[in-house]
């Protein structure tokens, strides 16, 4: 699938995103290896800090069906500038390899990093051992 196309996806899902107190809607889309997608939207909270970012979302769905191996992740937002992944999300992302392309998109132009740019010098599962 082309990077365009995730982003499309990522797209439709950030208009299921539930975000009545932030007002701030953003979708995600998640490619697999075998080359199937997990969309997810934020999901806000009351209580604020059991908010789910879009990105998790996805992630959470992917690994709950079997998923583990990822190659891409699309992240849009209602917001006019390019929207990237929170702290928590990186480190989420990092769990699952540090070769996806974590595409930040607005409109039809996107940019593409790894996780090592987001997030250098992470904790991983190597410094438990
Ligand atoms: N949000 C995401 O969904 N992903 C991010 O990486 C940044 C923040 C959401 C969480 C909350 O619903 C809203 O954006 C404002 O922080």
């Amino acid at each position: 699938m082309n990077y365009q196309s995730l982003i499309e996806k990522a797209y439709e899902a950030m208009n299921y995103s539930y975000s009545p107190y932030s007002n701030f809607k953003v979708g995600a889309a998640l490619l697999t290896k075998s080359g199937k997608v997990y969309t997810g939207c934020n999901v806000e909270s009351a209580s604020l800090g059991a908010t789910n970012c879009a990105e998790r979302t996805a992630i959470y769905k992917a690994i709950s069906e079997g998923e583990r191996e990822f190659s891409a992740v699309a992240i849009v937002s209602s917001s006019h500038d390019l929207t990237f992944p929170c702290g928590i999300c990186r480190q989420v992302i990092v769990e699952f390899g540090k070769d996806i392309d974590i595409i930040v998109a607005k409109d039809y132009d996107y940019e593409v990093y790894k996780i090592d740019d987001l997030l250098p010098r992470s904790f991983t599962q190597i410094d438990l051992k």
